[in-house]
């Protein structure tokens, strides 16, 4: 039984080193679904989760592309990296077709996938997934996270 754990993140800061933590238990083929509203932490968290896997490039909030490649570089403790493709299927609203278009269950086999806005839409790529929900207080930097590896 998978069981959930919560963390409070006060800063930006706290968020992207959450991730780089969670980085820690990711390999090629894990599929992780980011939930939460607009400004929740999302894309920073998974700049934290890049920086975790060493992947090359910089994450930043696709506004034209749906989904970016990352190429494998080297995890911080210099061991091998691996790739992440950043999927942010806000703009897909849930339309299944061009899901299948981006070809995810293909990148899972290197890669691993990092979904916003992916709940709901995406669980079906992956054995399991772990679900990571993001959460604010309005005029308040801190969030709250919310983690389980579903499946
Ligand atoms: N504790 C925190 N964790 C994450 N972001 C924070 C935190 N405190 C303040 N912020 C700010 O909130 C914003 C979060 O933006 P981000 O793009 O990561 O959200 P998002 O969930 O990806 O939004 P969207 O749904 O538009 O993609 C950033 O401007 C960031 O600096
Ligand atoms: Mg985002």
């Amino acid at each position: 039984m998978a069981e959930s754990r919560t963390r409070i993140l006060h800063t930006v800061e706290d968020t992207e080193a959450f991730g780089r933590e969670l980085a820690g238990q990711l390999r090629a083929g894990d599929l992780v679904v980011l939930d939460g509203p607009l400004g929740a932490g999302k894309t920073a968290l998974t700049r934290g989760i890049a920086a975790g896997l060493g992947v090359r490039g910089r994450v930043s909030s696709p506004t034209f592309i749906i989904a970016r490649a990352h190429r494998a570089g080297q995890r911080p403790d210099g061991s091998p990296g691996v790739a992440m493709v950043h999927v942010d299927a806000y703009r897909l609203a849930g339309d299944l077709d061009e899901l299948d278009a981006l070809d995810l269950d293909t990148d899972l086999h290197h890669a691993v996938v990092v979904v916003e806005w992916g709940k709901g839409v995406v669980e079906h790529l992956a054995e399991r997934h772990l679900r990571v929900q993001l959460a604010r207080e309005p005029e308040s930097d801190v969030r709250t996270a919310i983690w389980e590896w579903i499946g």
